[in-house]
């Protein structure tokens, strides 16, 4: 039906009505929020390109965690940076590692507030890769085992869901199984599905010190050009026992996210990554563009493309945005 006869226009003069047939909807509930933690104590040291996040001793992040909580942001992502490294990342697993101990903090504060952990190597190895190297390669089946003792050590410290951001092959099975013998069989699994070998990690990288010391991560994340691998890739999660499937990057990725929203019945998260953070803190700084109305924009189209939840570096922000009903 052609103009004349249909105007869209007329369900966008009036706010209310403009509100009634909003397809999106960018909800609090919907957030995580990514901290990460340090050893030491009273510690809250700023991370230069990631604007208003910092470097948190874990009695500092327990303080941050309740602050989410208050705003009602649902669940935490726990980064961690060990007191030293090693070629097999030993921190990572250890009973009393710097993310076992933020999880104890986190959830003898508010024992509520869902605490995911990331489970990878590459912040614990001294050569700052994901996986067990040898001569010089990025092993794949010697890693597994690793990153199966990082999710129980976290499970066993209390995270009520563990997320593998390594992209070995086979790493979810290897987790659930590990998981399974070890009394967790409730304990849910957010894999970093279609992870992707970005350029924007870049921050993240300075912010958890976890720059590969040789090479770059190509030969176990994704390339960008690829679409079609991904949704191999979430396949092969969703068998092998994922609960929870994740796209990362998420902005410059809308369609993989897409893709695999359409194709899969299950839960699908985007992480908007350190990057895309930095991307808008730095234009809103400038006076480049509107920080607060870009990023509620990003958020909403995040969610538009399909992700149920959405990992952010503004979640707090957004909630207290959202908190004040507006919009992008
Ligand atoms: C660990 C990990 C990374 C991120 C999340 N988990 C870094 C990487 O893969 O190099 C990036 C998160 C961000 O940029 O915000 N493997």
């Amino acid at each position: 039906m052609p103009y004349p006869v249909f105007r869209p226009r007329r369900l966008r003069e009036l706010p209310l009505l403009r509100k009634m047939v909003r397809e999106t909807t960018l909800r609090v509930d919907d957030l995580i929020y990514p901290l990460f933690a340090v050893h030491g104590r009273g510690i809250r040291e700023p991370i230069p390109s990631m604007p208003g996040q910092c470097r948190l001793s874990v009695d500092e992040l327990a303080k941050d965690a309740k602050d989410a909580a208050g705003m009602m942001i649902p669940a935490v992502l726990l980064f961690g940076l060990p007191k030293a490294k090693d070629p097999r990342g030993s921190e990572a697993y250890a009973e009393d590692g710097i993310v076992q101990q933020a999880i104890r903090a986190v959830k003898d504060t508010i024992p509520d507030l869902l605490v995911i952990t990331d489970v990878c190597l590459c912040q614990y190895t001294s050569h700052g890769h994901c996986g067990v190297v040898e001569d010089g390669r990025v092993k794949n089946d010697p890693t597994l085992d690793l990153l199966a003792r990082t999710a129980v050590s976290h499970a066993e410290a209390g995270a009520d869901m563990v997320a593998p951001s390594d992209m070995m092959d086979g790493r979810v099975a290897a987790i659930r199984e590990t998981l399974d013998e070890a009394g967790f069989q409730e304990t849910p699994i957010m894999a970093y599905s279609a992870k992707y070998a970005s350029s924007f990690y870049g921050p993240f990288r300075e912010a958890a010190e976890s720059a590969p010391q040789f090479g770059d991560r190509r030969a176990y994340q994704m390339d960008p050009a690829n679409a079609i691998e991904a949704i191999r890739e979430v396949g092969l999660d969703v068998d092998e026992g994922a609960d929870i499937v994740m796209v990362k990057p998420a902005l410059p990725y809308l369609d993989v996210i897409a893709r695999v929203k359409g194709e899969f019945g299950i839960p699908v998260a985007a992480y908007s990554v350190s990057g895309e953070y930095a991307m808008i803190k730095a234009a809103g700084r400038l006076g480049w563009l509107d920080e607060e109305r870009a990023m509620l924009e990003a958020l909403t189209a995040i969610r538009r493309a399909g992700a149920d939840l959405v990992i952010t570096y503004f979640a707090k922000d957004a909630a207290r945005l959202l908190e004040r009903g507006a919009t992008p």
